[in-house]
């Protein structure tokens, strides 16, 4: 395994979609995903994308809480879920406002609408489909990495530029928030 350099805002690699993993199963597909995992590791981070350590295919690691109830913060309680392929479905048109940050924009947070409730489908590491329906902040994480598959980061989808800025001049809530 290895600690790969991570693609800042700027990098074209963050700006273009990603292609479709041919084969999950392939031995470079799981190399790829145990390096993603330790930068990841290594970088603190929630979540991340394959393009964000220069490698435009479609695959993102994440933790994230599974239910409501789980504590967001304790990443240790959250399962690692490697999500390949990812199809989202909204099923809801309703929005919710929360602080994020990323690998990719070191040092700033921001306020970022996102959908409250989706279902997301995709392939794991051995190639099997698999499905969940996802709300609130677990929603949240899935719009923010799959939306790296396709040239998005998060200030473009913020309403409100004003709440960007950096993390240790930000109110105690956007630090909170993760990378
Ligand atoms: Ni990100």
């Amino acid at each position: 395994m290895a600690v790969l350099p991570i693609a800042r805002m700027g990098h074209p690699v963050l700006r273009h979609p990603a292609e479709a993993v041919a084969d999950p199963t392939a031995p470079e597909i799981r190399q790829l995903v145990a390096d993603m995992w330790e930068t990841m590791v290594a970088a603190r981070g929630r979540g991340i994308a394959a393009p964000q350590v220069y490698v435009p295919k479609r695959v993102v690691i994440f933790h994230a809480p599974l239910t409501e109830d789980a504590d967001r913060f304790d990443l240790s309680a959250q399962p690692l879920t490697v999500l390949i392929n990812p199809v989202i479905t909204f099923l809801t048109d309703e929005t919710a406002l929360d602080w994020e940050g990323c690998l990719s924009v070191p040092g700033l947070r921001g306020v970022v609408p996102r959908v409250t409730r989706l279902r997301y489908e995709g392939l794991g590491l051995d190639g099997a489909p698999f499905a969940r329906e996802a709300t609130g902040f677990h929603a949240r994480v899935v719009q923010h990495e799959c939306d790296h598959l396709d040239g998005w980061l998060y200030p473009q989808r913020m309403t409100d530029l004003s709440t960007l800025g950096y993390v240790d001049a930000l109110p105690a809530a956007a630090a909170a928030a993760d990378d």
